[in-house]
């Protein structure tokens, strides 16, 4: 309405200070670099369109309207991608945050952001601080959603300290889930195979997002991806993540992971069996 005075929206929150960087990986001066360099609102892999914001919404539980706690969702290693505010604008009672490991990325998206129920700060997915930054403590996540940055452990770091890597990934992940919580990737990968093997999850299921209902992201160098596929994890609470050993051998594995069969009598054929899905023979679930 013309001459109408509208309040002025309030100040977005200041992202905490950034951590110390991590022993593990020297993500942080790639990472900073890259943002400092591209232009605000690069979505990797797959663009935030409405068809992926009302898909990841409709996997979101039902929140309760009478709880005083809102339903929290994290993401993790979000960049300048504007998955989590489109969420949080569809989601009103949801509490969003955003983290990334980069304090430039996470500069530009706080300066961009006006939506009340979203939050970014930094955080290190990998060597989480204690305490935690205050926006994440004492809050039990019940979805935390990943578009790419998994996908960055497994295809930059090198051979040797990636295992070791991702296993802290994926304890941290579980420790921030709630005892119902999922964990949502999206990746160019068919089989990631620290998810499927991954002691603290009860159920792993994957499908292919069909990039002609999908909108595709971008890659390095302005590439644009050509498979996306959504890899859907749920929390399994009893899991003791102190464990040294956090992944299932085939040996151990009582459903195959490739095509859903439960493990039947002779344990020389499950194991070939199991070997075959896993190389992909058993074709998609
Ligand atoms: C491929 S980009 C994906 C960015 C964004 N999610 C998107 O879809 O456009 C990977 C992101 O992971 C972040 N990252 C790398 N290492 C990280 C870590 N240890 N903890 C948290 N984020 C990290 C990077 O800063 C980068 O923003």
């Amino acid at each position: 309405m013309i001459g109408a005075t509208t309040p002025s929206p309030p100040d977005p929150p200041l992202p905490d200070p950034p951590p110390p960087p991590s022993a593990h990986h020297d993500a942080h001066g790639f990472w900073d670099d890259f943002y400092e360099k591209s232009a605000d609102d690069t979505d990797w892999i797959l663009s935030p369109s409405e068809t992926l914001t009302e898909s990841l919404s409709s996997l979101l539980p039902e929140p309760d309207t009478s709880a005083s706690i809102p339903l929290a969702l994290l993401e993790i290693g979000c960049g300048t991608s504007l998955l989590s505010e489109r969420i949080a604008t569809s989601n009103p009672l949801c509490e969003v945050i955003a983290t990334d490991v980069s304090p430039v990325a996470i500069a530009q998206c706080a300066k961009r952001s006006q939506t009340p129920n979203l939050t970014f700060c930094v955080l290190d997915c990998i060597t989480l601080p204690s305490p935690l930054p205050s926006a994440l403590s004492g809050k039990d996540f019940s979805v935390i959603l990943d578009k790419g940055c998994l996908d960055t452990f497994l295809f930059r770091l090198p051979k040797l300290s990636r295992p070791s890597a991702i296993q802290s990934l994926l304890n941290n992940v579980h420790a921030l889930l709630s005892g119902e919580g999922v964990y949502i990737v999206m990746s160019p990968r068919k089989v990631i195979k620290e998810l499927r093997d991954y002691k603290g999850f009860k159920q792993y299921t994957r499908k292919a997002l069909g990039l002609e209902t999908y909108e595709s992201g971008e890659l390095d160098g302005g590439r644009v991806q050509s498979k996306v596929f959504l890899h859907r994890c749920e929390v399994d609470e009893t899991f003791d993540t102190s464990l040294s050993d956090c992944f299932r051998r085939v040996e151990e594995v009582e459903v195959c992971g490739g095509c859903g069969k439960l493990r039947g009598e002779g344990g020389r054929k499950w194991v070939n069996h199991v070997k075959h899905c896993r190389k992909g023979g058993g074709g998609e679930r």
